[in-house]
């Protein structure tokens, strides 16, 4: 005579208990489910609700942090589609300019030991204002805005005026 535990269950029976096996696959199917309206829902409330509000314009970008840079040191950062080259200075000021050289169009790096923008292409110097002071650079590098806020350090074109 078949029992219980052979899966046949008679009309009169109580309930069995749920089967720890469908109780994984429920949950299986439950986290499938909660993943999957995660990754629907994620990219819909970054589009909905605006990032962190800034009062430093649209068209800045993020150079670095604070602290991230010891004093007479660069690095360079993306400024759109070319590169940008952040400083601070030695008296702890920070500057930005273009990191594109204006005599063919090499990256330029701060150099520590001269305290001097530097292109390694064909020795071109700019001082920490972007002044091309020696070498075959023609004009400046284009200086940017720069704009402490928190610990991010934003950087943006000057405006014309
Ligand atoms: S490309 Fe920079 S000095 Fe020539």
């Amino acid at each position: 005579m078949p029992t219980h535990s052979q899966g046949i269950v008679n009309a009169g029976d109580p309930p069995s208990p749920p089967l720890p096996r469908r109780r994984f696959v429920g949950a299986l199917l439950g986290s499938g489910f909660l993943a999957t309206a995660v990754a629907f829902l994620y990219p819909v409330l970054r589009y909905l609700v605006p990032p962190k509000a800034s009062d430093v314009g649209g068209d800045a970008v993020i150079a670095g942090r604070v602290g991230e840079l010891k004093p007479n040191s660069g690095k360079i950062f993306r400024f759109g589609n070319r590169p940008g080259l952040l400083i601070h200075t030695s008296s702890g000021e920070y500057r930005a300019m273009s990191a594109t050289c204006t005599h063919l169009s090499c990256t330029v790096q701060y150099r520590d030991d001269l305290q001097q923008v530097w292109c390694a292409c064909h020795n071109g110097k700019y001082d920490l204002n972007g002044r091309n002071v020696s070498g075959p650079p023609p004009r400046p590098l284009q200086a940017f805005e720069v704009q402490v806020q928190g610990d991010e350090i934003f950087v943006r074109r000057r405006r014309e005026s």
